[in-house]
């Protein structure tokens, strides 16, 4: 499969270390994609990771993931599998979104 990965931290790595292994084909979404280069993948931005794969992963953290997700814009992961791994708390772990999975708010 084409997963591409939003985040370049240690969740976004694990998970793309073991689909690779799996076989599957991963691109990471990075704010700086220019400044990555010793993942073992290639970078692209958010939104060309999430127009350029079947599968997408959200793997930002929980206080970014609302605001980034609305800069890519709904419309662009219609028709996409969305796993969403992060979790939606501040830095200093208080809820942003009650108990809802974070871009099902949005998407
Ligand atoms: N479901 C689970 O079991 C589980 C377990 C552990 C963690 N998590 C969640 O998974 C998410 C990622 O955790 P992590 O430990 O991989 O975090 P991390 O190491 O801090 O990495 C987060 C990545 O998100 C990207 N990002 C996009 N917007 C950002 C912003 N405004 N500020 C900072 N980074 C931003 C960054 O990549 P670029 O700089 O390349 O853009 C960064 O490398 C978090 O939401 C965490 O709570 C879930």
């Amino acid at each position: 499969m084409l997963i591409g990965i939003l985040g370049t931290g240690n969740v976004a790595q694990t998970l793309a270390r073991s689909w690779q292994a799996a076989g599957h084909q991963i691109t990471f979404g990075s704010r700086d994609p220019a400044s990555k280069g010793t993942l073992d993948a290639p970078l692209t931005s958010p939104a060309d990771a999430v127009a350029g794969n079947d599968v997408i992963v959200n793997a930002t953290p929980g206080s970014a993931s609302l605001e980034l997700a609305e800069q890519i814009g709904a419309a662009a992961f219609a028709g996409k599998i969305l796993v969403d791994v992060a979790n939606a708390v501040t830095p200093s772990f208080e809820l942003v979104s009650g108990n809802s999975a974070l871009l099902g708010l949005m998407l």
